[in-house]
């Protein structure tokens, strides 16, 4: 079986959804379920016999290291952090506990699991870690994308807690020999993604009538990824990578943040058009710009299509499309996710 952790947030869930149903192998999914973590991603699978849920802290290592002796995982996944940028900026204690104090916690159990593993299954055991492509800092319009090869030059507390979680991961292959694997992925799209973001944001507001925020010009450059495109990457990583190895994962798609909302305007006036008659786009306003808001990310895939042979099946066309069509379809996980807390958390960040 595999252990996934943070597997009750947005990418993770999407992963554990997807491994059942190609690989059917049992996953037991950590997760501490903080404001982003949400049983409701995994509801389909109550009464599936494949899975097992436990709530609990990558932090907490006796914990892990119980549920690492139970259950005897092949592979660990891991997904668990703090990942909202804006987040990081008001409040960076919780990134530096999860993402730098829990990941390290979390390489000491399975440290301590992997040691102790008969022949075969130590040398077939996996660890792989979710990073991101902030940890690169930020681009100028002309700048190559980057490459496995760029220096690290974190931004943001979340961008600099990441790094320092990948830090960790590469010291701990480096000094004990563990069979870690790194990725750094682009921005995600696509179901359970939860309503902070870009994306669920703008399909949330546009669809409640409210406006749709663009920090600053609206031209800074993201590089979209349909999230079963990232999930198939882990899978293949896991699978064929080399120990040791980092592998950046994006869909070669970049594009300004103000030419993703009108794609989302544009979907929405053709699946759910206004009662007035007139656009989404209208609802589009400009706010104060993110302290310190990195200006462009774009990620050159080149080395996992080449060694691992694996590319984005989605097209950012396909993708958004997918995507407005499920949130039309899931209003009421919207409705769910989007009470109490994530009400406290809109009124302190866009004031109301
Ligand atoms: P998310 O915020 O939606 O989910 C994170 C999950 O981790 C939640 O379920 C949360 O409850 C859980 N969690 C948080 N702290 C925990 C802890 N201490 N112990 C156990 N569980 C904990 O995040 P996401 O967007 O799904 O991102 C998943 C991973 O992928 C993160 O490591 C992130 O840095 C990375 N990543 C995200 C993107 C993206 O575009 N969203 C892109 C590249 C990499
Ligand atoms: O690049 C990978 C990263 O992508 C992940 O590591 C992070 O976990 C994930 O949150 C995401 O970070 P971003 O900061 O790029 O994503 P976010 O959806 O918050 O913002 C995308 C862009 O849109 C960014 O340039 C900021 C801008 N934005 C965001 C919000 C929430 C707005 O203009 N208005 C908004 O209200």
């Amino acid at each position: 079986m595999i252990l996934v952790t943070g597997g009750a947030g947005f990418i993770g869930s999407n992963f554990v959804h997807l491994w059942l149903a190609d690989h059917g192998e049992p996953v037991v999914t950590l997760d501490k379920l903080t404001y982003a973590g949400n049983l409701s991603n995994l509801a389909a699978l109550e009464d599936d016999g494949r899975h097992h849920f436990v709530q609990g802290d990558i932090g907490d290592r006796d914990l892990v290291e119980r549920l690492l002796h139970e259950h005897r995982p092949r592979v660990v996944f891991n997904f668990a952090a703090e990942s909202h940028v804006d987040r990081s900026i008001s409040g960076p204690g919780a990134f530096i506990q999860t993402n730098v104090v829990g990941t390290f916690n979390l390489l000491e159990a399975v440290r301590a699991y992997w040691a102790e593993l008969p022949g075969e299954d130590r040398r077939a055991f996996r660890f792989l870690h979710v990073s991101t492509d902030e940890v690169y800092g930020t681009l100028g319009p002309a700048d190559a994308p980057f490459a496995e090869t760029n220096a690290y030059e974190p931004n943001s507390p979340y961008a600099a807690s990441k790094a320092a979680s990948d830090h960790l991961v590469r010291a701990w292959r480096h000094t004990y020999g563990l069979p870690m694997l790194t990725t750094n992925c682009s921005n995600n799209y696509g179901p359970f993604h939860f309503p902070e973001k870009l994306i669920p944001l703008v399909i949330h507001n546009a669809l409640a009538g409210t406006p749709l925020p663009i920090y600053g010009d609206g031209l800074q450059v993201r590089d979209w990824l349909y999230v079963e495109d990232h999930c198939r990457a882990l899978m293949r990583v896991a699978e064929a990578g080399a120990p040791g190895e980092t592998y950046n994962i994006g869909g070669w798609n970049e594009q300004t943040n103000l030419d993703v909302v009108r794609a989302i305007c544009r979907t929405l006036d053709e699946m759910r058009p206004r009662t007035d008659g007139g656009s989404y786009a209208e609802q589009i306003t400009f706010v104060r710009d993110r302290p310190g808001h990195d200006r462009r990310y774009a990620i050159d895939a080149q080395k996992i299509e080449r060694e691992l042979g694996w590319r984005p099946r989605e097209t950012f066309a396909s993708g958004i499309r997918r995507t407005v069509r499920w949130y039309l379809d899931n209003q009421q996980w919207v409705d769910g996710v989007t009470s109490g807390a994530y009400r406290s958390w809109v009124d302190h960040h866009y004031g109301g």
